[in-house]
């Protein structure tokens, strides 16, 4: 009855016992844990629905304030270049980039699970400029094949197992043209920016048009160098209190140079930073630009 979920769980269990980080909520492992692991099973771990904050309307609503246009869109629009392409904005959100991209003269796809997202990124000034997808990254089909994939606001994390990682890059690899790109960010590990999503680091109290002003904080569940489990608390004007919980995996710069050779991209470059820089503890992303020949 275990098998699947346990095949899954272990190597993150195991993983757990020599990194974990406990901040909060932490249950201590049974200390008869190899004939007993199945009880440390963590379901929160693997999922396949987007989270809540994605999902819930009235906490989609947010997503823009808290996420305002910054250096990582600018770097894919850079990346799409001038000359018209067709683009795959997957994990597109509430479509900021996607819109973007498409007002500057490229064929735009935006695709998102959750629905949430998808009304605000149709809703948008210029959202009828984007073709809008409701689908997750791995079971994504389109009519014909596009120049560059991305993912961009840390979309990539969502994926904690190895095999939803492996789902789309195939995937992302059967949509490209031959000459095509994908590009995606995911934290670096090393850097542990994760540390600072506590409750006196992450408060903020930022303004919602048509809502007004929502508190706004994080909190650490569980930390460990590949794996964090965090919440994010909303306070609205009318007293309500939501608290989402988000589950993401923090990629190795092996793992991911190793998932992109295997579902066939030859050559990939990696960057730490927004200004092009080289991956290293003290910088807080790794950028992957694969092509896929
Ligand atoms: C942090 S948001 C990023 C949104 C947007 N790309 C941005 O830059 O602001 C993560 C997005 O990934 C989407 N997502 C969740 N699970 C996914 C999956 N399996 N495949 C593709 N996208 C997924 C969520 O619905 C959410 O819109």
């Amino acid at each position: 009855m275990f098998g699947a979920p346990l095949l899954i769980a272990l190597p993150w269990f195991i993983h757990a016992q020599n990194n974990h980080i406990p901040i909060k909520n932490h249950r201590e492992p049974q200390p008869h844990f190899a004939a007993l692991c199945v009880l440390e099973y963590r379901p929160v771990m693997t999922k396949s629905e987007p989270e809540v904050f994605y999902t819930d309307p009235r906490l989609a609503q947010v997503y823009d304030s808290l996420n305002p246009w910054a250096a990582d869109q600018q770097f894919y629009t850079d990346l799409a270049g001038q000359s018209p392409k067709r683009i795959l904005d997957m994990g597109c959100g509430t479509g900021l980039l996607a819109v973007e991209l498409a007002r500057r003269g490229h064929t735009v796809i935006g695709a998102d699970p959750a629905e949430a997202m998808l009304d605000i990124a149709r809703n948008r000034p210029d959202g009828d400029r984007v073709t809008w997808i409701l689908s997750d990254a791995a079971g994504l089909t389109l009519p014909d094949l596009v120049d560059l994939i991305v993912m961009s606001g840390h979309a990539f994390q969502v994926f904690l197992t190895d095999m939803e990682i492996e789902a789309a890059l195939n995937t992302y690899f059967k949509l490209l043209s031959p000459n095509g790109t994908l590009s995606f960010e995911t934290r670096n590990p090393a850097f542990e920016s994760w540390r600072t999503w506590i409750p006196e680091k992450s408060f903020e109290e930022i303004i919602v048009e048509g809502v007004g002003a929502v508190a706004v904080h994080n909190d650490i569940v569980e930390g460990s160098r590949n794996r964090v489990a965090y919440e994010t608390h909303f306070t609205f004007p009318d007293g309500q209190k939501h608290v989402g919980i988000g589950h993401l995996r923090y990629l190795e710069v092996d793992e991911v140079m190793e998932h992109l050779h295997k579902a066939g991209f030859s050559q990939v470059a990696l960057y730490g930073d927004w200004d092009g820089n080289p991956v290293a503890d003290n910088r807080p992303e790794i950028i992957a630009v694969a092509q896929k020949s």
